[in-house]
């Protein structure tokens, strides 16, 4: 009797054997890594192990923007541009969410056509054939796209359902690693304002002791000046005016960031807000010739907000980014304003940033930049920002630094605005 062969041979199927065992290997390791980028470098490897496919990329939902960002991939920019995203209203990421499965790209073109044009342009660029939903607790939180395998063979169903296996065991460990992140840079700020509300304490006391007998020090000098004759001790008595104002302006900086002034709000208009603060420091970026761009990306710049607090976070911010620029040759400052939205619709936010090509902070300088007093400059009180954390702040939203030394800085101001 002729014996029914196997779809597959022995060796085939050891090699199946050999996958399972690598994917439950790469489950367990998975509970130990917390680095997203480790993470997807893995699953990148993996997936390539199980199958011969060299076009993969990850995208990520970002929780604060409700995008799906692109996270890790292994093809050319051409193929992926790097600022490549869908959002939470995309119909691609609609069919994914309401499906229970992956999408088989040439196999489905009655779905793929019910996509968006551009969205069928994306998949066609990628040159993706498979299609997978990152889900958790059925939330839809990834997409991973995996091109044609290399010989153009069709993938089999042992290696979808081992792709399967294995990215939803990655999905997984991603939302942990989401979470973790969430959760070091939640724990990082809190300790930011701690250590900020104490160091706050500290100088109002000593801001109110200096403050007295710096005015009557300030009153004498004046008094001893003005009968005097020699120019030699004229000239003390002016350097001595001097560094009691230099003396002055830290107290006054100090006072402002441990007992800052109640918020005085009103409605405001925060691309108005912008160009009066231009005309205050026109004149320094024509002299340094800072090249500014002004990208406003939405017609809804209203905020409620203290204008006269805002528009020193604004100054002091561009100040640094000029001051930044100083010996750089290519001296550009970026300003760009963008409203953010949740998918919930209950909270809206204004994102202002500032992006120049400066000098840069070194990585292990960032988390210092809002401590009072740092300071790389010779003249600098190093208050400047942390005044303008504070402001933030009281008006309940969000000062970000991001930088490389070297090349420029970012910072992101992202504060509430009122529902429509
Ligand atoms: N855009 C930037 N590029 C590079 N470094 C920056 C930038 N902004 C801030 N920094 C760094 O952060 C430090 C603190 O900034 P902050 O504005 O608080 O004080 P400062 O500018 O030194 O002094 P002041 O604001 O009193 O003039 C700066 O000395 C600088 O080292
Ligand atoms: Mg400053």
């Amino acid at each position: 009797m002729a014996v029914k062969k196997s779809n597959y041979s022995d060796d085939k199927t050891n090699t199946w054997l050999d996958m399972r065992k690598m994917l439950s290997e790469f489950n367990r390791s998975l509970t130990l890594i917390v680095d997203k980028d480790l993470l997807l470098a893995n699953a990148i490897s993996k997936i390539k192990q199980i199958s011969p496919v060299d076009k993969i990329s990850f995208f990520l939902l970002r929780h604060d923007t409700d995008q799906f960002l692109l996270a890790d991939t292994s093809q050319p920019e051409e193929e992926v541009p790097r600022n490549t995203m869908f959002n939470m209203k995309s119909k691609l990421v609609n069919w994914l969410s309401v499906n229970e499965s992956y999408l088989l790209v040439s196999q489905s073109p009655s779905i793929v056509i019910y996509f968006s044009e551009q969205e069928q342009a994306v998949i066609n660029t990628m040159k993706a054939e498979f299609i997978y939903p990152l889900k958790v607790m059925n939330r839809l939180s990834g997409l991973v796209f995996i091109g044609r395998k290399m010989k153009g063979n069709k993938f089999i169903r042992e290696e979808l359902d081992l792709l399967t296996l294995l990215l939803d065991q990655a999905a997984l460990a991603f939302e942990n690693a989401l979470l973790y992140e969430e959760q070091s840079v939640r724990i990082k700020k809190m300790y930011r304002a701690d250590r900020l509300a104490i160091l706050g304490q500290l100088a109002a006391g000593a801001a109110h002791e200096i403050r007295n007998p710096l005015t009557a020090i300030r009153s004498t000098i004046q008094y001893l000046g003005k009968g005097m004759q020699d120019p030699d001790k004229a000239e003390m008595i002016n350097e001595l005016m001097e560094e009691v104002d230099r003396i002055n302006k830290i107290v006054q900086g100090l006072l402002s960031f441990a007992k800052p002034s109640e918020l005085e709000t009103a409605k405001v208009d925060v691309d108005k807000l912008l160009q009066q603060t231009f005309v205050l420091i026109n004149n320094m970026i024509q002299k340094q010739h800072v090249n500014v761009l002004y990208n406003i990306q939405t017609d809804d710049t209203g905020i409620i907000a203290d204008p006269a607090q805002l528009k020193q976070v604004f100054l002091n911010i561009i100040l640094n980014a000029i001051e930044a620029m100083t010996d750089m040759p290519d001296k550009e400052l970026t300003i760009t304003i963008e409203n953010s939205q949740h998918i919930d619709l209950h909270s809206r936010y204004i994102i202002i940033s500032f992006e120049d090509k400066g000098i840069g902070i070194g990585k292990e300088d960032v988390e210092n930049v809002f401590n009072p007093f740092y300071t790389t400059k010779k003249d600098g009180t190093g208050l400047g920002l942390p005044i303008s954390y504070g402001i933030v702040n009281r008006h309940k939203g969000e000062i970000e630094v991001d930088s490389q030394q070297g090349s420029g800085t970012k910072i992101m101001i992202k504060l509430p605005q009122p529902l429509r």
